[in-house]
This record gives C-alpha cells, structure tokens and sequence, in this order.
C-alpha cells in the first residue's frame, strides 16, 4: 500500500511548539510520508522553536511583514499554498489551532479538495470578537476540516452543540508532550539576567501579554496593573519576554522600563520559557499556550483576559480570569502574592490538557480514519 502523505501547516510560535512533537511522531510511523510546511508568519519566534526541535520544513512561504495585517497574512497564505499544492498534492494536510495560518491553511487546503484535519480542535469562547480574530478561525475550519483532534472532553462537547459529530477524536494537547521533552532540573539560561535570578527568596512572576482583542485600552490597563505590583512588592521579581509584536513592544516599555524588579526580556526559546515557569511563583498572561503549560507545573495562573475557551484550569481551582480591569489584576496578584493560604489553595499540578500522549493518539487517529488501523486510538479522559 502506498505511504499516506500528510502535510502539517503552520506559522506562528504556538503552532510550531504545539505541532513540532506531531510531526516528529508522523515520521517515526512507517505508513506516512511526513510533509511539514510553514508560512513564516511569525519569523524569528518561528524559527527559534525549528530549532530547538530541529525542524526542517520542506517550504517555507516566508510571509512575515513588519506591520502584517489579518487581509495580507490571509492572502499571502492562500496564494503560497496554492502553488505548494500545484507541486505536491497531500492526501490529508494539518492545522493547528485557529491562527490566521490555521483558517488560511484549511482554506487553501479545501479549494484542492484536500482533506483537513484540525489539531486542538473545539476550543470555544462563543464570542465572535474574542478572542480577535481566533475564535472565527478555528469555528470556521471546524466546518472545513473532516477530522477534529479534540484537546479534551469539553471540546468534543462544543463540536457536537454544532453538528460536528464524525471524524472527531479526544487526544489531549499536544503542548503537554512538547512540555515532557523540555523542562529539566538543571538549565542553564541563554538570557544571563535568568541565571542571576534569586528563584528562592524572590517571588518570581511570569508574564506574557500579546493578544489582539486586548489592543489599546485593555493592555493600557494591565501594564499599568504590572507596574503597580512590581512597585508594591519588593519581594517580587516581575519578568516579562515581550512579543515582538511593535503594538505590544510599545506599550510594554511605556509602562515598565528603568523599573528595578521588572525584566522586560527578549521573546524566550521554548526550552528556557518552560524551565523559567518550572522556576516562577505565579504566571499573569493573555496567551493560550501558557495556560495550558502552567497547571501541568503547578504554577497559578492570572489570565488576563475577559473569557477563555479554556475553562478546564479554572475548573481544576489552578486559574482564575482575572480580566483586563486594573483594580481586579492587582488585589487577585496582591492575594496570590500576600496570602499564603489562597496561593498553596492554586498551586497545586492538575493535568486537564493531557497526559503527554496526544501525538500518538492523533497519529493512530488518521490511520484509522484512512482505514490503515482497526479501531480509533483510546480517548483521553481528563
Ligand atoms: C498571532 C496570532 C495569534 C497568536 C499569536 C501567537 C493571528 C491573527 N494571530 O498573533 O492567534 O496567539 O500569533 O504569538 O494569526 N513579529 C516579529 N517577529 C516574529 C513574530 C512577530 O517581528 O517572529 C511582529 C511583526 O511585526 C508582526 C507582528 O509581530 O507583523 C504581529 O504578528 P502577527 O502574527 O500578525 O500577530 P500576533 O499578535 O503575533
Ligand atoms: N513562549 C515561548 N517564549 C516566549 C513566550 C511564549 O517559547 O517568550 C511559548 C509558550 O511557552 C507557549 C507558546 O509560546 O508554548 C505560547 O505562544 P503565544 O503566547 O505567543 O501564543 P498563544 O498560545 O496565545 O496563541
């Protein structure tokens, strides 16, 4: 029988570290040809998880612009793939997520009439407009894609409230196999500022804030929010890798610089961002990847954000949706920060993304569904 040819697409930082552990599992199976193709619409942030994980795609559409909008990543992407797939034609092509790749690259995919699978497919909010442009992209290529590889029950629970019964799989995230092949009790940091740190006696707080719905007023806010709990507490050690976005970049600065506990830092390698969480106190962030890591660590999360799709860490008691208001982001850290109570009640490691084990279950999926294995792989079960 011929070898299936499956192409995994993607572009951005959290697709490349979500989807780097799949493709490395589709090349270990002797059925598939394994095809990896990038838009680049990230560059550096993309790059640096190719290597780490030593990745080497086979097209690379190099999209990136300084000031990219969500029309010109589309369209760029639409065009690059077309010609992608006028030379190799998959039998099956992967997204990840809901990226303006993702939608592009399911998009692109379904005008050739090729079959799409969706990797942490189901993540719902139900708001249109927030997450900005995310959740439209990922509902939109649940309805292009013929195969949903669901991070957890709840998410297979959302595809079904739209019709989306067939082809779908519970696999877990794949974030949590990546976080199996990267944290270790003895790491040296790139950045030396992190080698300095005094991880015992400081209270480490990481951050992250780049999302787009969050733009102007929100993130005015939160900033401001940051740099009060860096001047009210002494004790803590505030870092924060900025986004290269320059929207963010600005607005970080403004708020943060010549602060004497605030390290704004450069965007992290994969491998120093999960040894530095293993290393930090609490986590405030917007990012959706970050949510998922910190509970498998046992680090509290404040998500600052007004909704998240990923309900399952605030469930498990290691989140809370601290907003995007400045007086709730700082008594919810001060709590965190000042009550040794209310902190160990959060930090405690739940796993309701994955046991690590999503990549062979999603593996095992597309050979079942091409008729290549004699039942589906075993769900994961929260
Ligand atoms: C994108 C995704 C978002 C995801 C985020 C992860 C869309 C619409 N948004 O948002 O879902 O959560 O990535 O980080 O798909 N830049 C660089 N170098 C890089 C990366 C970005 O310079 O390596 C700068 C560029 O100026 C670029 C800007 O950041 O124009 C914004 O990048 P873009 O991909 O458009 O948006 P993100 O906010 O990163
Ligand atoms: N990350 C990283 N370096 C950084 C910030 C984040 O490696 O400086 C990783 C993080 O551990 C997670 C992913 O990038 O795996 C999340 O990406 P991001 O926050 O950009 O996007 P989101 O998950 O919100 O889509």
């Amino acid at each position: 029988m011929d070898k299936l040819k499956v192409m995994t697409i993607f572009g951005t930082r959290p697709e490349a570290i979500k989807m780097a552990p799949l493709v490395k599992e589709l090349e270990r199976r002797p059925e598939i040809d394994s095809l990896c193709c990038v838009t680049a619409q990230h560059r550096q942030m993309l790059d640096s998880v190719l290597d780490i994980f030593k990745l080497k795609p086979q097209f690379d559409l190099d999209i990136m612009e300084a000031s990219q909008t969500l029309s010109t990543i589309t369209s760029k992407c639409l065009l690059g793939l077309e010609k992608v797939f006028h030379e190799v034609r998959p039998d099956l092509v992967l997204v990840h997520g809901d990226t303006s790749t993702t939608f592009a690259g399911a998009l692109a995919a379904f005008y050739q009439q090729i079959a799409v699978g969706h990797v942490e497919a189901g993540l719902r909010t139900w708001d249109r407009y927030s997450p900005f442009p995310e959740e439209m992209n990922r509902s939109m290529v649940g309805r292009l894609a013929e195969l949903h590889f669901c991070p957890t029950p709840a998410n297979r629970r959302n595809l079904e409230a739209e019709g989306v019964t067939e082809g779908v799989f519970v696999t877990g995230n794949t974030v949590i196999d990546a976080l199996q092949t990267t944290v270790a009790e003895e790491f040296r940091f790139g950045e030396d500022v992190l080698n300095r740190l005094d991880y015992r006696n400081k209270k480490v707080v990481l951050v992250t804030c780049h999302r787009r719905e969050n733009y102007g007023q929100p993130m005015e806010d939160i900033m401001s929010a940051l740099a009060q709990i860096a001047r009210t507490h002494p004790d803590v050690e505030l870092v924060y890798p900025v986004h290269l976005s320059p929207v963010v970049q600005k607005c970080a600065h403004r708020h943060l610089d010549g602060m004497e506990n605030v390290r704004l830092i450069a965007p992290l390698d994969v491998e120093e961002m999960h040894n530095l969480m293993a290393r930090s106190y609490l986590v405030l962030t917007d990012s959706g990847g970050l949510q998922e890591e910190a509970p498998a660590l046992g680090k509290p999360v404040l998500v600052l954000r007004r909704e998240t799709e990923r309900p399952e860490a605030v469930e498990a008691g290691t989140a809370k949706l601290a907003g995007v208001d400045y007086g709730r982001i700082v008594q919810l850290a001060d709590q965190l920060l000042d009550d040794p109570a209310a902190y160990a009640q959060m930090a405690h490691a739940a796993n309701p993304y994955g046991d690590g084990r999503a990549c062979p279950r999603i593996a095992d999926g597309i050979l079942y569904h091409f008729g290549r294995r004699p039942r589906p792989p075993e769900p994961f079960l929260s």
